[in-house]
């Protein structure tokens, strides 16, 4: 069963085209990753499917719902984890969980048991009670991914779910995120990390310039490439680590 597909997808900023023309289809528990550099229109694509902002043109949909005609609806059913952290600095870890909670009108009394069972998910019950800027940067990533899973969403979309984390941090998330695919959760992720698309994703679209180069799964890639995955992601956006 399809969960998202893109068909024409271009996304504008002014005279900047940031998503050129791109298809695409996810399928009911998938990991779908998005691999590309810097600018490549990844986290703008995502932001498209999570009804953040409207396309420039083309057609998206979400469990076959159009993102400009059902934002709410579709919101309603996902969990998002952004690039960059935006957890209320005003508020603790646990507050944070709860207001968050009340944008998808869970009551406090369901919230608070849900909250506790998301920060143990994550191992942060110990630090319910403290601010935002009292957490560690690895901390912080693993709360916004505890307050992604508020609403138990059937889609999860994570921008960089671990740059900046240590390896262990990287590991335990990489073990989070299995266990939630294991639960039939369809995830979209986009990642710098080789290792991370090679160990999570069954499908990876590599993106430049706006454009999907290739979807295809990591082993497919390697295959008919040849080398690891990311000498085939060298080879196809044309760049190379030296200079
Ligand atoms: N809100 C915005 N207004 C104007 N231009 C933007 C906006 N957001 C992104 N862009 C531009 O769109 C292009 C694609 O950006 P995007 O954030 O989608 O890239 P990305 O692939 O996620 O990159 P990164 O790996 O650095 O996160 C870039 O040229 C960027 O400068
Ligand atoms: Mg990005």
């Amino acid at each position: 069963m399809v969960i998202v597909s893109a068909k024409g997808l271009v996304k504008k900023y002014d005279s900047l085209c940031a998503v050129d023309g791109i298809d695409f289809e996810i399928g009911r528990g998938e990991c779908f990753g998005f691999l590309g550099p810097n600018g490549a229109g990844k986290t703008t694509a995502m932001r498209i499917i999570h009804c953040y902002m409207p396309p420039t043109s083309g057609e998206v949909k979400v469990f076959g719902m159009d993102v400009t005609r059902n934002p709410g609806e579709i919101k309603a059913r996902l969990g998002v984890m952004p690039q960059d952290n935006n957890l209320d600095p005003d508020l603790t870890v646990f507050e944070n969980l709860i207001v968050y909670a009340r944008y998808f009108d869970i009551m406090k009394k369901d919230s608070t048991p849900l909250a506790w069972e998301l920060l143990d998910f994550v191992e942060l019950r110990e630090k319910a009670r403290v601010k935002i800027d009292q957490l560690s940067g690895g901390m912080k990533h693993r709360l916004l991914l505890a307050r992604s899973l508020i609403n138990s969403p059937e889609l999860l979309i994570l921008d960089e779910p671990t740059t900046g984390l240590d390896p262990h941090s990287r590991h335990a998330v990489w073990g989070k995120l299995n266990y939630l695919k294991s639960k039939n959760t369809t995830l979209i992720l986009t990642t710098h990390y080789m290792e991370e698309a090679e160990n999570l994703c069954d499908r990876v679209a590599i993106m430049d310039s706006g454009k999907i180069v290739t979807v295809d799964s990591p082993s497919g890639l390697m295959s008919m490439h040849g080398g690891r995955l990311e000498d085939v992601y060298l080879k196809l956006t044309g760049r190379s680590l030296e200079g």
